[in-house]
């Protein structure tokens, strides 16, 4: 009997009987073969497979009573982090996050507690943010993977701007485009900053009538950022836009398809993959074959063309761990 698993639920003793890359079978056979080391389950992770079809008869099934473990501490984060960088790597990425921090901490602070838009901050962080990940993107993206309660509205802000600018790069913009898409994503949820803290704060269910507010947050941080007269438009657009769906079921204009403005068609996908692939104490994760395998089937929330880009040039290409 067979099933298909995502490749982070492999184990030593499983038969794969056939693998998936980027949603799709390989174009080249695949030799079924018994996972019996270590070695055989790196071999597959380095060929950046998404899903596994196992036999359960020829090989150990999954074991349904425990979920897909991630790290969740600080410890064994940073063993998953070595699997894939060396200890300079994540120091730089570490060093580096520590410089932008305390600009993204004014810009939102400014949001929070003045509901103004801290431009100068802003500008000093997207270019701290360009830096950083010119050479060492995959790091900085994974190592702010890990988020602690208070770091999570700050760690996400800069990994969706890293996403972006990384993206942005690899799909041939220059650097002057790719600054809006870094300042894009700095400033996306803006908004969400300046609500009320016992909605920020709630640990339960939201209410409609919150929920509603919540869904306010794109259109309010469009109005504070536009506040300052020198925001170029691809930013605001970012800002507004970045909840809209490709099947006009997002808000809060309902547009659809290419009346979406590309960058936030594009900030949408930097957006979700982010907040699926965060690691928080006690929160389950998924991984990123689990992130991109949920984002391949939402149907009409994507630009199709725009994921399989992202999946391409962001995942298969290596440069997201
Ligand atoms: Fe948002």
């Amino acid at each position: 009997m067979r099933r298909r698993i995502q490749v982070n639920q492999l184990k030593i003793g499983m038969f794969i009987e056939d693998v998936e890359v980027g949603g799709a079978e390989t174009a080249s056979p695949f030799r079924p073969f018994l996972v019996s080391s270590a070695h055989d389950l790196q071999t597959i992770m380095s060929r950046h497979v998404m899903s596994v079809v196992i036999d359960i008869e020829k090989g150990t099934d999954v074991d349904r009573s425990a979920p897909p473990s991630m790290a969740k501490d600080q410890a064994s984060f940073n063993a998953m982090l070595l699997t894939v960088f060396s200890v300079k790597q994540i120091d730089r990425a570490r060093r580096s996050i520590g410089e932008i921090g305390p600009h993204l901490q004014q810009v939102l602070a400014d949001a929070r507690f003045r509901q103004s838009f801290a431009n100068d901050a802003a500008g000093s962080a997207v270019e701290r943010i360009m830096a950083a990940t010119f050479e060492n993107a995959g790091a900085v993206i994974a190592v702010a993977k890990l988020k602690e309660k208070d770091e999570v509205t700050f760690l996400h802000s800069l990994a969706v701007s890293a996403l972006m600018v990384t993206f942005g790069r690899n799909l041939g913009h220059g650097e002057e485009e790719v600054r809006l898409l870094g300042l894009g994503g700095i400033v996306h949820d803006l908004g969400k900053v300046a609500l009320p803290e016992k909605i920020l704060t709630k640990s339960g269910k939201l209410t409609s009538e919150e929920m509603a507010l919540v869904r306010e947050h794109p259109q309010r941080g469009y109005e504070m950022v536009s506040k300052v007269g020198q925001v170029p438009p691809p930013v605001l657009d970012i800002c507004r836009y970045h909840h809209e769906r490709y099947d006009g079921s997002g808000y809060p204009g309902r547009l659809s398809g290419t009346k979406i403005p590309y960058v936030a068609r594009l900030a949408a996908i930097c957006d979700v993959y982010e907040a699926l692939t965060t690691i928080r104490p006690y929160k389950r994760a998924f991984s990123q074959a689990e992130a991109i395998s949920m984002m391949m089937t939402s149907p009409g929330h994507f630009d199709s063309q725009l994921l399989s880009a992202f999946v391409s040039k962001m995942v298969i290409s290596g440069t997201l761990h």
